[in-house]
């Protein structure tokens, strides 16, 4: 699959919201989403952003690490799960995770390499770095270019 990459320099934790809401816009009602980043890279932060685009309190959206899965319903559907805890694919396969593919939500996974085989293949990707206290890398890899598109033009007329 051909994947389109769009990298966003975030300065600030409102720029990181901005970016979580730019792409809660852009996404399908339904969409898998691997969220990469260190712990403090600013991972749950994106998801309330995501959240108050979609009508969501975003002060409900807390990390799923003990959880393992959160959902949240608004103009559309965050699963927001957190696959850590899990051994492997058949721990999440026993647990019901691959019918978050088939439901009609934007599932997030953090820690998704554990599941790797169980992902679909048009899988998005967040990956956000540290690159200071207060600033971000954020690079999304997009299995199409429409949503990357969308993000970037968001972005830039915010
Ligand atoms: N530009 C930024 N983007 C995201 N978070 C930032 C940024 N600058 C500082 N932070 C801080 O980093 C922390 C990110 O925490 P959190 O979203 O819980 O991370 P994670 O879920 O990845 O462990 C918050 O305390 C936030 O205030
Ligand atoms: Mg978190």
């Amino acid at each position: 699959m051909q994947y389109s990459t769009y990298i966003f320099d975030s300065f600030s934790v409102s720029d990181t919201l901005r970016f979580g809401r730019a792409f809660a816009d852009a996404l399908p009602e339904q969409a898998a989403v691997a969220l990469h980043g260190t712990l403090g890279a600013g991972k749950t932060l994106l998801v309330q952003g995501m959240a108050s685009e979609l009508d969501i309190d975003p002060q409900i959206v807390t990390s799923p690490t003990f959880v393992i899965c959160n959902e949240y319903i608004g103009r559309k559907t965050l699963i927001h799960a957190d696959v850590y805890r899990l051994n492997d694919s058949d721990d999440f396969l026993a647990i019901g995770g691959d019918e978050w593919f088939q439901s009609h939500a934007i599932t997030l996974i953090e820690w998704a390499e554990k599941i790797d085989d169980c992902l679909p293949l048009n899988l998005y990707s967040v990956s956000i770095s540290q690159c200071s206290e207060s600033a971000r890398q954020i690079v999304l890899k997009s299995p199409c270019e429409e949503v990357t598109d969308a993000v970037s033009s968001t972005l830039k007329a915010s």
